[in-house]
Formats: structure tokens, C-alpha cells, sequence
């Protein structure tokens, strides 16, 4: 089995890459951001308070997400492996998964990091903001998802660098330049 997680800050392409890599190596793909929006769309209670937290920006508290993910994996058993987008964002959440993950023989192989310039993840994600219709998609949200990333997410880097699982990617280019440069890493 595969196993990525595909990491780096708000507007770094994490969907954008995912979408490519789950078409090439046929695996599960498994976004807690998405998840979060899924269960927003359909009013559930855990939508109703997710949202509020979404909305400016902030992580979603660990015991949420990591119970998300635990039914994911468990309800895909057969996969040839996942690229986890957006999780684990903080060092209590990668621990988890090191958990979650052992308890089915199974490991983290890789971590892929999309390295980009803040200037670019802004002009990015304002860009999409045109378009997606997502309320953290404007410039105060956007900051705040930013900080949010330097301040509990960057750590979760050493976390898997002390495990020799550590790769960045030049995440600046056009998108097909990119995910070749993620596929030759891969190798
Ligand atoms: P989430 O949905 O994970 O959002 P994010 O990390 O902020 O990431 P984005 O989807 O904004 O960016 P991306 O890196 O996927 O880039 P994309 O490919 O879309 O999380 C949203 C919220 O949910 C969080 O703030 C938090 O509240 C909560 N949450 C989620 N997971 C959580 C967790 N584990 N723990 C706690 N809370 C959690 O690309 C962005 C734009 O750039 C697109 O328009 C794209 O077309 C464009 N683009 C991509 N690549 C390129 C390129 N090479 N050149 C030009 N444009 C490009």
C-alpha cells in the first residue's frame, strides 16, 4: 500500500495534486476539509458546528477530525492506499494516525510537502474565491488560515522528518509540472 499525505499550507494545490495522484496510483482519497464541508451541506450537527470554526479560519478540534478519519480508513480496508489532504494538521493529530493506521499493519510512507510563497497562496486563493463560494476564501480568513498553518500545522513537518518521510516539492509552476515533480519524487 501507498500511503502520502499531502501537505503545505492553504492554496498550495493539496485538491488540486490529490485529484492527479488518487487518478495515477488509484488511491483513496481522504480530505478532512471536504469531509467538514460534506457534513455543512447537509445541516448535521456536527456541520452546524464545524462551520462557525471554518468560517474564521481555525483548526477544528483533534478528536473531530481524528474520528473522521478512523471510520474513512476502516470503511476502506481493501484500498491500495490513501493521500490524506489536510489531516494531520497538528503533531496530536499525526500521532493519531500513526495509531489508527498500526492497528491495520499499515504506515504513513511519505510525506509530501507543496512548498509555495505566501504572496502566491493569497493571490491564489482570492482567485478561487471568485469562484468557489467558500466563506474562508477572503483575505481576513485566508490570514487567519495562514497563521493558523505556521502556528499548529508546520510542527506536524519535523514530526514526519524525524521519521525520514519528509519531501518538499517546489510547489510554484503550472499544475502538470508540478505533479511531475511529485511522481519523480515518488520513484
Ligand atoms: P481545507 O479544505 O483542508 O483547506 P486548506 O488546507 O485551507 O486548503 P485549500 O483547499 O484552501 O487549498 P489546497 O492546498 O487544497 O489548494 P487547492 O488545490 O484547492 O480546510 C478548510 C478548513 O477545514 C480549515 O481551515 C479547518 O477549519 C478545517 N479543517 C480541515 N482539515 C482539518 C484538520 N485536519 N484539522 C482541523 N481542522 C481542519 O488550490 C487552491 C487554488 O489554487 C485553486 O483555485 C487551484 O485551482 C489553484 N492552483 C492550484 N495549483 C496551482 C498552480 N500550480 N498554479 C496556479 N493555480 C493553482
Amino acid at each position: 500500500m501507498l500511503n502520502i499525505v499531502l501537505f503545505g499550507p492553504p492554496g498550495s494545490g493539496k485538491g488540486t495534486q490529490s485529484e492527479k495522484l488518487i487518478e495515477k496510483f488509484s488511491l483513496v482519497h481522504i480530505s478532512t476539509g471536504d469531509i467538514l464541508r460534506a457534513e455543512v451541506a447537509a445541516q448535521t450537527e456536527l456541520g452546524f458546528k464545524a462551520k462557525t470554526i471554518m468560517d474564521s479560519g481555525i483548526l477544528v478540534p483533534d478528536e473531530v477530525v481524528i474520528g473522521m478519519i478512523e471510520n474513512k480508513i476502516k470503511s476502506n480496508k481493501e484500498a491500495n492506499g490513501f493521500i490524506f489532504d489536510g489531516f494531520p494538521r497538528t503533531v496530536a493529530q499525526a500521532e493519531a494516525l500513526d495509531k489508527i493506521l498500526e492497528t491495520y499493519k499499515l504506515k504513513v510512507n511519505y510525506m509530501v510537502a507543496l512548498e509555495v510563497p505566501i504572496e502566491l497562496l493569497i493571490e491564489r486563493l482570492l482567485g478561487r474565491a471568485k469562484v468557489s463560494g467558500r466563506a474562508d476564501d477572503t483575505l481576513e480568513v485566508i490570514e487567519n488560515r495562514i497563521k493558523e498553518y505556521s502556528n499548529k500545522t508546520l510542527p506536524v513537518a519535523n514530526f514526519y522528518q524525524n521519521q525520514s518521510k519528509f519531501i518538499p516539492v517546489d510547489g510554484v509552476g503550472e499544475i502538470s509540472e508540478i505533479f511531475e515533480r511529485i511522481c519523480s519524487v515518488l520513484k
